[in-house]
């Protein structure tokens, strides 16, 4: 059962995807955040220009909703070139890529969102597509079949996935930019906040500072994520044009979140049930994944893509050896007073082996949680 939720990074709808193509930035002068993976296009950009050549093959990982997509668009804008979007899970058989790969023009971008989920056989045939833009095709079928080697136009490849530890490293070793995307800081979405209202001609009605300030606490409860961000403000418009004459202050801004079940720390019911489930079921943890997603009655992938990474980077969740561990603050915030003190008591004893991806039981050799 995946419940629906205004702070799932997942676009949610056709609207939804146009309200966001309609204000993505399109070139990395209108780009915002990220400041060190602009650094490194920038550079890798011109120098493929000045070579003309196409640029190398890039692989982005990271959180859902931080601007993947939007930078395969801007790349390919920035070259000048044609942009194709699949993604793993489209890709069934070899047969399925070579429409695709045959119609690149020279230094076109191939973005394949969801790149892990490639299977291996689809995996083996882009490797000389990739490295020596060539693609092996059998014609002819029965007795008569056999392979022949199509030539292709230099590409670029852009992968994109939200769990970089499921990539083959034979894979991940054929880009020669890999980039792991960071969730964008309070002031970064704020400046794409301000941009996305001018956009939408959010400054007429109340004063410019009450606009300032309500997207400042809409920044503020985004998890970091321009998705988020985009659908809250569309939220907050929404609300502001039918309850308020299209006034948008920090009050009707807090009044349309609540509605949304969004609290001040931008948190939603799934967050918050997901925590409650480890305080009141499992006492604080340590707990493993799948009997909290059972609890839950949710999808543990949905789980580890969509809600933990926030609360991990926001030190509300600990991944343990033993499983995943709420920490003080978050028992805290959940109104969990005596449990937090306990967990505070652990961990200045030292017997909390709160830690990272390696120190987890469900873990795989890359890290990530196997399932
Ligand atoms: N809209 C969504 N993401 C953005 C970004 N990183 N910069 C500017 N506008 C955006």
């Amino acid at each position: 059962m995946a419940t629906e939720r205004i702070v799932s990074a997942q676009p949610r709808d056709t609207r939804e995807e146009q309200f966001n193509l309609s204000l993505r930035p399109e070139t990395l002068d209108a780009y915002i955040g990220q400041a060190r993976l602009v650094e490194k296009l920038r550079i890798a950009l011109e120098a493929a220009r000045q070579r003309k050549e196409p640029l190398e093959h890039v692989l982005l990982h990271g959180p859902p909703g931080l601007g993947k997509t939007t930078l395969a668009n801007i790349i390919a804008t920035e070259l000048g070139t044609h942009l194709s979007l699949t993604s793993g899970p489209a890709l069934t058989k070899p047969s399925d890529l070579v429409g695709t790969l045959t119609r690149l023009q020279p230094r076109d971008v191939l973005f394949i969102d969801e790149i892990h989920r490639l299977s291996p056989v689809i995996e083996e045939y882009l490797y000389p597509a990739i490295e020596d833009f060539r693609i092996d095709v059998t014609v002819d079928s029965g007795m008569h079949a056999r392979s022949i080697t199509l030539p292709l136009q230099p590409f670029t490849l852009i992968g994109a996935t939200t769990r970089a530890g499921l990539i083959t490293s034979a894979m991940r070793s054929r880009f020669g930019i890999a980039h792991n995307l960071e969730y964008y800081q309070p002031g970064e979405l704020l400046e794409i906040l301000r941009r996305n209202a001018r956009l939408l001609g959010l400054e007429e009605g109340g004063q410019t500072s009450d606009l300032e300030r309500a997207l400042s606490l809409l920044a503020d409860r985004s998890r970091g994520t321009p998705r988020i961000a985009n659908r809250l403000l569309r939220r907050v418009r929404d609300y502001a044009q039918v309850r308020h004459g299209g006034t948008v202050n920090p009050e009707v801004a807090d009044a349309a979140l609540c509605l949304e079940g969004i609290d001040d720390q931008g948190l939603d019911e799934l967050d918050r049930r997901y925590l409650r489930v480890i305080a009141e079921v499992y006492r604080g943890g340590p707990v493993g994944l799948e009997a909290i997603a059972a609890t839950l009655g949710e999808d543990s992938g949905t789980l580890e893509d969509v809600v933990e990474p926030f609360l991990l980077q926001r030190g509300m969740l600990a991944r343990t050896r033993r499983g995943r561990q709420l920490t003080p603050h978050s028992a805290k915030l959940i109104g969990f007073g005596d449990l937090a003190e306990r967990l505070s008591g652990l961990e200045d004893s030292g017997a909390a082996e709160t830690g990272l991806f390696d120190a987890d039981p469900d873990a795989n050799e890359h890290g990530r949680s196997s399932k």
